[in-house]
């Protein structure tokens, strides 16, 4: 377990080597009077740590090109790049998530490149780019189980290696497991996270059936 440092800053606190503020943080509380993710954008989710724990113990190979879905304030993102110096790109369809997401990124020292799109409409095209997707709590609502998969199957189609999801437990979740279950490798596991607080929930890897 690597050693915490000592936090620089008050509302500052520290996950699987990265820096995250709480929502009282006197920055974060300035960016919200301008900017209100209106579709659960507002934190850092819980699914988020799930994600980095994961990755610490499956990681993503060195300068991997990957894209998070549903980035919010990017938690995983910022990780990714940090942790596997990976060329990250976040994707939401919510615009005001990102002044979050890059204050995070300054903070750790690192760029994500952002992308104001609904996931339904990525291209595979545009998916070849990626070696690895990743997405925390990004599959809530009913009408998310099948453009997500479709996101699957396309991604699948156009070479991205792995697409990695982790979620609370929602039934929606495991819906989506079970319809790219259909059609691709998915291995769905219990997974908890130890930092900052112990949480449990759920993590699905599905790669392309050969
Ligand atoms: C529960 S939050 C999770 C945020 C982040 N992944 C985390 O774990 O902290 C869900 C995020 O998905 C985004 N979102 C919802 N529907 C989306 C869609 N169709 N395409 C892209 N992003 C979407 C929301 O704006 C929000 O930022």
């Amino acid at each position: 377990m690597p050693k915490l440092e000592p936090m620089p800053d008050d509302n500052m606190y520290q996950a699987y080597g990265i820096y995250l503020l709480e929502s009282k943080h006197r920055l974060i509380k300035r960016l919200k009077k301008n900017f209100q993710p209106s579709v659960h954008g507002h934190k850092a989710w819980n699914a988020s740590f799930l994600l980095m724990d994961y990755l610490q113990t499956n990681p993503i190979a060195k300068k991997s090109r990957v894209l998070e879905v549903g980035c919010g304030w990017g938690p995983a993102a910022v990780y990714a790049a940090t942790r596997f110096n990976a060329k990250v790109t976040g994707l939401d369809i919510d615009r005001e998530v990102f002044p979050f997401l890059d204050v995070l990124a300054e903070l750790n020292g690192v760029k994500i490149d952002s992308m104001v799109r609904r996931f339904e409409t990525l291209k595979g095209k545009e998916l070849a780019k990626f070696d690895v997707i990743i997405g925390s709590d990004v599959c809530f609502w009913d009408s998310m189980v099948t453009p997500l998969t479709q996101l699957v199957n396309r991604s699948m189609k156009n070479g991205v290696k792995r697409f990695i999801v982790t979620d609370p437990g929602r039934p929606t979740f495991y819906e989506f497991c079970d319809l790219a279950r259909q059609k691709h490798n998915v291995e769905l596991m219990e997974w908890y996270s130890t930092e900052p607080n112990h949480f449990t929930g759920e993590v699905v890897e599905i790669t392309p059936r050969n």
